[in-house]
């Protein structure tokens, strides 16, 4: 399996496994279509997409992540922390490492970028296993606070609630 950013021939790609991925997923209403693969696409076109990495095998994408700047608290400038997802891995090659190798490769690159932090939403049980985890000063509002996590970088930890981008709303 290859990790590499994407490219623009990988763009249909990366939407369709995207919807797989979290087709008829349960934090989705029942019977109610996903909204992550617009999502990237929204950040790809806001020139929001930090990082976009696909998973390759034999030519075939078989998994995705991408992370966007996310606004934590007051500050208007000179954050720089990041949101992590969605991450999507189509459905038949879930389960076989590569969600966590995706993960494991945008935290390094993150780091190497200058990211001082990044936060995820997500299933504890999966994001504590590479460093997240939940922090009483860094908010999401209207979600199990178990379930939005942190993973400081640098000694520069802001506080308050988070925002995403625009293109999750
Ligand atoms: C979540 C997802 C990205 C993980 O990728 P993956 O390649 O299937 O996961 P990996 O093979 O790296 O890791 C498998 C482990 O993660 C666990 N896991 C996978 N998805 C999980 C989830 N949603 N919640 C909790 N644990 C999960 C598995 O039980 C397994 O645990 P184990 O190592 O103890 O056996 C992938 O399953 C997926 O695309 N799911 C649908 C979309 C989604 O929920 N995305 C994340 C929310 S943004």
């Amino acid at each position: 399996m290859q990790i590499r950013h994407e490219a623009l021939a990988d763009i249909d790609s990366i939407r369709a496994l995207t919807y797989a991925a979290f087709k008829g997923h349960p934090h989705h209403e029942p019977g109610a279509e996903p909204t992550e693969h617009v999502i990237v696409d929204k950040l790809r076109e806001a020139g929001a997409l930090s990082l976009s990495l696909v998973a390759e095998v034999d030519g075939e994408i078989v998994g995705h992540i991408a992370l966007s700047p996310v606004k934590i608290g007051e500050a208007e400038v000179g954050q720089h922390w990041f949101g992590l997802g969605p991450v999507s891995v189509l459905p038949a090659k879930q389960g076989k490492g590569v969600g966590s190798q995706l993960i494991r490769q945008a935290l390094e690159m993150m780091q190497q970028q200058g990211a001082e932090g990044l936060v995820v939403m997500g299933d504890p049980s999966y994001y504590g296993r590479f460093g997240f985890k939940h922090d009483d000063t860094i908010v999401f509002p209207g979600i199990p606070q178990d379930y939005f996590m942190a993973l400081a970088m640098s000694a520069q930890k802001p506080n308050g609630d988070v925002s995403y981008h625009p293109a999750f709303y």
